[in-house]
C-alpha cells in the first residue's frame, strides 16, 4: 500500500472516495464546505450516530469525492477520552473504512485528519496512528493464493489530506513513523504466517541476514558446526530430531555517529523454533497445524530491531534469534536426555516438548556477553497462558521493577496489553533436578505452567535486567479484529518499539 500526503480543501479534492472521521457528541459541526449539509441532514435524521464501528456511505453533490464515508470514533464527551483510548478508537475507526472500502471495492481512499483527534492531540500524532492502523488494518496474507477477487484485495493507495500546508512536515514526519511501525509489524507476519515446509531455520536466518544487510545492521549467524563451538547444547538437542539444522542469529544495531557503547544495549530475544511438533514428546493433532506460529518471538524481534535501526533508534540494540525445529526422529533427543548450555549448565529435558525454554536458555547466556542495559524476551512459550488470560495480553515476568513499570507503560501506549504474573520462589524450587543443575518442566504440582516456564528462563538471566513477554496466546488471533486480521499478530512489534523509543526519553 502506498499512502500519499496532501495538503488542501477537503471540497476539492477531486478522489474515488474521502472518509471523514466523527465521534458520538457533535453539536455543531464544524464546517466540511460542500459536505456539511449532507452530514448534518444525516445526523438530523439519526442515521448515523458516530459510533465506533458505525460506517455510512454518502454520495454528495457533483464537485468535490465521489463518495463520502462517514466513520464514528465513539464517544468524545467534554475533553475527550485520553491519549491511548483516543489512539485505540481512532485506529479502530481506521480499519472500519478501510474494511468498508475494501469491500467496495476501491482501491484509492483519502482519508480527512481534520477533526477532535487532531484537534487534541496534533497532526503529528494522529498523522502515526493513522499510517499505522492503514498497514495493520489492510493487511492480508495473500503470498500462496493463485487468485484474489478484487473484494479481498487490500487498497492500493491511501491519500492523508492535511487543511494547508502549514501542518505537511508534522504530517509527513509521524506518518513516516507510523508506516515504519506498520510495515515491519507487516513483515513480521509475512514471516508468521508462512507455513513451515518454506521457513526453515536456515531460510528464517537468511532472511534475517538479509535484512540486517539492508539496514547496515552486524549480523552473527551460527550454524550447527558454530553452535558446537559455542556450546549451545541445549539448541543443537532440539534441532537434532529435524533434517533442517538449528541456527542462532545475532543482528546487533549501532546507532549513527555515536562513540561505541557508553551504555550497553537493550537486547531483544526472541523464539525461533519454526516448527513445534512436541519432538519425542509428541503433541495431539488437534491444531497441530498452528504450531507453525512457534516463531513468532524471533519474527517480532527481527521485525523489531528492522523498524528501530530504520529509525535510526539513538539506543544500541542487539536481536538474538535461537532457530530450531522440533521434530521427532531416530535422532531426535529423547526425554530424560542431559544437555549442556554455554554457560555450562546442565539441563534434564524432563519433556522435550517445553524446548522453547531449552532454546532460550543458550540465548540468554549468550546475551551477557553484551553487558546489556536490559534484556526482553518474547516467546509463544506455555499453553497453560491462554488458561489465564485467554488472547487478551501477553503474560509478563521478570526480575526488575523499573523494567516491568516500563513495559507496562509502553504497551498502554500501544495497545498491546500486557498482564504482570508472579515469579514466587516456589516455582525455582518446582524446577529442580535430581541428576542435572535444573530441569525443564516441574516434577510436582500442576498448574502455573507459565510461572514455572518463566522461573526457568530466570534461571539463565541472572546479572542483568530481564522481562519475559510468554506471548503465545496472542501470537495469532483466531478470528479477525480490528487491528490483526485472523493469522499471525505481529504483537510486539509496536511495543518494543515504543518501549525503545520510551527509554531514552
Ligand atoms: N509452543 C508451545 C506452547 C504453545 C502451546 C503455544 C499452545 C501455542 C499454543 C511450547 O513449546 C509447549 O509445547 N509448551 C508446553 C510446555 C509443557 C510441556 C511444560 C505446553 O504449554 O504444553
Ligand atoms: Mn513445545
Ligand atoms: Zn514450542
Amino acid at each position: 500500500m502506498e499512502i500519499q500526503i496532501r495538503a488542501g480543501k477537503l471540497e476539492t479534492e477531486k478522489c474515488p472516495a474521502v472518509a471523514l472521521f466523527l465521534p458520538q457528541e457533535t453539536p455543531s459541526l464544524t464546517n466540511k464546505g460542500i459536505y456539511t449539509a449532507l452530514i448534518s441532514r444525516v445526523q438530523r435524521q439519526k442515521d448515523f450516530a458516530g459510533k465506533l464501528e458505525e460506517t455510512l456511505w454518502l454520495y454528495p453533490p457533483e464537485g468535490g469525492a465521489e463518495r463520502l464515508l462517514l466513520a464514528g470514533i465513539g464517544e468524545w464527551s467534554g475533553k475527550g477520552p485520553n491519549e491511548n483510548v483516543a489512539r485505540q478508537n481512532f485506529q479502530y475507526a481506521i480499519s472500519h473504512a478501510v474494511q468498508a472500502a475494501r469491500k467496495l471495492p476501491i482501491e484509492h481512499l483519502s482519508l480527512s485528519l481534520e477533526g477532535p483527534v487532531v484537534e487534541k492531540f496534533g497532526y503529528r500524532l494522529a498523522a502515526q496512528w493513522a499510517a499505522e492502523a492503514l498497514w495493520l488494518a489492510n493487511y492480508r496474507f495473500l503470498q500462496y493464493k493463485s487468485s484474489v477477487p478484487e473484494k479481498e484485495k487490500p487498497l492500493a493507495r491511501v491519500t492523508l489530506l492535511g487543511p494547508d500546508g502549514r501542518h505537511s512536515a508534522e504530517i509527513k514526519e509521524g506518518a513516516r513513523l507510523g508506516e515504519i511501525i506498520g510495515k515491519w509489524t507487516c513483515l513480521a507476519r509475512d514471516l508468521q504466517n508462512t507455513p513451515a515446509n518454506d521457513l526453515t531455520p536456515g531460510k528464517l536466518a537468511a532472511i534475517a541476514a538479509e535484512k540486517a544487510a539492508e539496514l547496515k545492521m552486524a549480523c552473527h549467524v551460527y550454524d550447527e558446526k558454530a553452535l558446537h563451538d559455542l556450546g549451545m547444547g541445549a539448541l543443537l538437542g532440539v534441532g537434532q530430531g529435524s533434517a533442517h539444522p538449528p541456527r542462532f542469529v545475532a543482528l546487533e544495531y549501532q546507532p549513527p555517529n555515536q562513540a561505541k557503547s557508553v551504555n550497553g544495549p537493550i537486547v531483544l530475544v526472541g523464539k525461533g523454533i519454526t516448527f513445534d511438533t512436541g519432538g519425542i514428546s509428541i503433541k495431539s493433532s488437534d491444531d497441530l497445524d498452528l504450531m507453525k506460529f512457534d516463531m513468532s518471538g524471533a519474527a517480532v524481534v527481527l521485525a523489531a530491531i528492522c523498524a528501530l535501526a530504520e529509525l535510526q533508534s539513538p539506543l544500541p540494540l542487539v536481536a538474538l534469534m535461537p532457530m530450531a525445529e522440533n521434530m521427532p526422529s531416530g535422532t531426535a533427543q529423547r526425554p530424560g536426555d542431559i544437555v549442556r548450555t554455554c554457560n555450562g549448565k546442565t539441563i534434564e529435558v524432563a519433556d522435550t516438548d517445553a524446548e522453547g525454554r531449552l532454546i532460550l536458555a543458550d540465548a540468554l547466556a549468550y546475551a551477557h556477553r553484551y553487558q546489556p542495559q536490559a534484556v526482553i524476551d518474547l516467546a509463544t512459550l506455555t499453553g497453560a497462558i491462554y488458561t489465564v488470560l485467554s488472547d487478551t495480553a501477553a503474560g509478563l515476568f521478570g526480575n526488575d521493577a523499573n523494567l516491568i513499570a516500563r513495559l507496562k507503560k509502553s504497551a498502554e501506549r500501544t495497545g498491546e496489553r500486557v498482564w504482570e504474573l508472579p515469579l514466587f520462589p516456589e516455582f525455582f524450587e518446582y524446577m529442580k533436578s535430581d541428576i542435572a543443575d535444573i530441569r525443564n518442566i516441574a516434577s510436582k504440582p500442576s498448574g502455573g505452567g507459565s510461572s514455572k516456564g518463566a522461573a526457568f528462563l530466570a534461571t539463565f538471566a541472572e546479572g542483568y535486567k530481564w522481562a519475559h513477554l510468554d506471548i503465545a496466546a496472542v501470537a495469532h488471533p483466531r478470528e479477525d479484529k480490528p487491528l490483526v486480521p485472523k493469522g499471525g499478530s505481529g504483537y510486539g512489534v509496536r511495543l518494543l518499539v515504543q518501549f525503545c523509543r520510551d527509554w531514552t526519553e
